[in-house]
């Protein structure tokens, strides 16, 4: 039987299946390429493979804005090969995690098509349908129901000429919010789970699923009201919204009044009556400690895991998300080892630094000089799934991949950056600035094709590929990686094989040595009487020494070291970027 708490000791590895492999060379990656290409997978060691969403879609948002929760779009291929996926994968022993959004629908979904088509129309209430401002000309500027802006630029309602109504959207116009104040809608999507766990999936990863509540107050019609947002940044606030024009919504729909009333029915409906082992991690921006602990604390019955945003919100400066501000190491440090000790006692988190939301995480929180990134890769890596929580690879982290190094608008295709770079241009950002900041943190960096050899399209597809292939596909690849024992593969397979092999790793307690210290991270990891000790240079300096005086050991064993054959002792010079996991004695 499958222990319920398994992904403790498993690591998950994501796949953005547009990006992936291309099987029919359309220039899109599919399922098929997904499946010619598990044997790399398996290798790997990963226990959990994360499939962003592959349902039907007109694509707003790469598959964020779903037409049909109950079928596969045909540009990644059909329903009969996602099962086949999912049988492939279970017959090595891995499972499939499905990515569930459900903040929002697609415009095109069949559901907002009923709603919008009347007032009185049953499915009215599925989505947030509200009368525009008084005194302003209904879709002009100034007429919507709220101040709300959108996280994709713009406001976050659409007028709806065909009943002189607005609709709610957090994100894109095409992404419409269903109201979860309505039990049918809640039936629905639960409905729709349970028909995926019979089909076979291992789990859900829920998109923004801290957006579900929102915050209502009474309106004077006798419809509840979503309040008018502050014109200033939550402090929580990712910044995604523009607080120059619009209201934050973070204090009005993140962790809204009963959102964990709705998961536990979730929980309820959906996974109780299931055998264990159902993997559930939520996305949660904006969310404190208290709330994650809220969300995973076992005895809640809630989700699994989260994934916390505060360490990828740490270079958003007082405008948010584009206004890049310096972070340090040391705010890296500080800010995990809040979360490692906050979720001690109860509750469980995900442990990530890039997806495909994110940019690459070596250029982020690591270094892509050419002469550091190998290391810096392998550093942060070792960092992270030596940590308490699960790990989540990024498809190209295992390679090291960098960002993208855009200079230019037309190389970008995703629809934040491409708003963003029209709102704020507009609103007087210069065109070098804002593409500067996209360059930096566009989500396109992520989202390149994988470089599986150094052919030109680096072997993701025989056709043209959506989006550009990574400029060091040629040298960074797969190909290049799988058989080198000094790659940046080769360490995160030993890392990953760690977890598997040391229940340490998963289970033992975690202290944070040299706390303030601005260049070496290090830790103790403690277990049923076996004590494992993580040094890291995350720093370009060489020569670093830590100082190890406050642990006591007589041997210390090295497990895994980043300079191949090398045998370092805990307390010898550093080289930069390099990291130790010992074993004590
Ligand atoms: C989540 C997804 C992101 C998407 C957004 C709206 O943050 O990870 O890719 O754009 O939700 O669905």
């Amino acid at each position: 039987m499958t222990a319920r708490d398994w992904w403790k000791s498993a690591v998950v590895y994501q796949v953005y299946p547009r990006s992936f492999a291309d099987s029919n060379g359309d220039g899109v990656g599919d399922l098929g390429g997904i499946i010619e290409r598990l044997d790399y997978l398996e290798r790997l060691g990963v226990d959990v493979l994360w499939l962003s969403p592959v349902y039907r879609s007109p694509m707003a948002d790469n598959g964020y804005d779903i037409s049909d929760y109950e079928d596969v779009d045909p540009l990644f291929g059909s329903l009969a090969q996602l099962d086949e996926l999912i049988a492939e994968l279970h017959a090595r022993g891995m499972k499939l995690v499905m990515d569930l959004v459900v903040n929002h629908t697609s415009s095109a979904h069949a559901w907002f098509a009923e709603s919008r088509s009347s007032t009185d129309n049953p499915k009215r209430d599925w989505y947030w349908w509200r009368r525009p401002r008084p005194g302003f000309e209904p879709g002009t500027p100034g007429a919507e129901p709220t101040n709300w802006g959108s996280a994709f630029s713009g406001p976050a309602w659409t007028y709806d000429p065909t009943t002189g109504e607005y609709y709610l959207h957090l994100f894109a116009p095409e992404q419409p919010d269903l109201n979860w104040e309505n039990p049918e809608v809640r039936q629905a999507v639960y409905a729709m789970m349970n028909r995926w766990l019979d089909r076979g999936v291992d789990g859900f990863r829920m998109d923004v699923v801290c957006l579900l509540s929102k915050v209502l107050v009474d309106g004077p019609d006798g419809r509840p009201q979503l309040p008018d947002g502050r014109l200033e940044r939550d402090p929580l606030g990712a910044g995604v919204v523009d607080t120059s024009r619009y209201g934050d919504t973070t204090p009005l729909v993140v962790n809204g009044p009963r959102i964990h009333e709705f998961i536990q029915e979730m929980h309820r409906e959906v996974f109780a009556d299931r055998p264990p082992g159902v993997l559930t991690v939520g996305e949660t921006p904006a969310t404190t400690i208290e709330q994650a602990r809220l969300y995973t604390d076992p005895a809640r019955a809630e989700l699994d895991m989260v994934f916390q945003f505060e360490h990828v919100d740490l270079d958003s400066g007082p405008q948010g998300k584009w206004d890049i501000v310096p972070m340090t190491m040391l705010d890296l440090k500080h800010s995990l080892n809040r979360w490692q000790e906050g979720l001690a006692a109860a509750g469980w988190n995900s442990l990530y630094l890039g997806n495909h939301d994110q940019p690459r995480c070596v250029s982020r929180f690591g270094s892509d000089d050419p002469a550091h990134r190998q290391q810096s890769a392998k550093a942060l890596a070792t960092v992270l799934h030596l940590h308490r929580g699960t790990p989540y690879v990024y498809q190209g982290d295992e390679l090291g991949l960098p960002n993208a190094g855009f200079t230019r608008l037309d190389q970008l295709r995703d629809v934040e950056s491409l708003n963003y770079y029209a709102a704020a241009v507009a609103s007087g950002r210069s065109p070098e600035d804002t593409m500067g900041a996209l360059s930096r943190k566009g989500r396109d960096n992520a989202r390149l094709p994988m470089p599986w050899d150094a052919s030109a399209t680096g072997g993701f597809t025989s056709g043209s590929p959506w989006i550009e292939v990574h400029p060091l596909a040629g040298e960074i690849n797969a190909a290049a990686q799988v058989d080198d024992p000094a790659s940046v593969y080769a360490h995160y397979r030993r890392l990953i094989a760690l977890r598997h092999d040391e229940p340490v790793v998963a289970h033992g307690s975690f202290r944070m040595l040299l706390v303030d210290d601005p260049q070496v991270y290090a830790f103790v990891r403690e277990y049923d009487g076996v004590r494992l000790l993580v040094v890291a240079n995350l720093s370009s300096d060489p020569g670093v020494v830590a100082d190890l005086s406050e642990v006591a050991y007589d041997d210390a064993e090295l497990l895994i070291g980043s300079v191949q054959d090398a045998t370092p002792g805990p307390a010898d010079p550093l080289a930069p970027w390099e990291s130790r996991v010992f074993r004590l004695a």
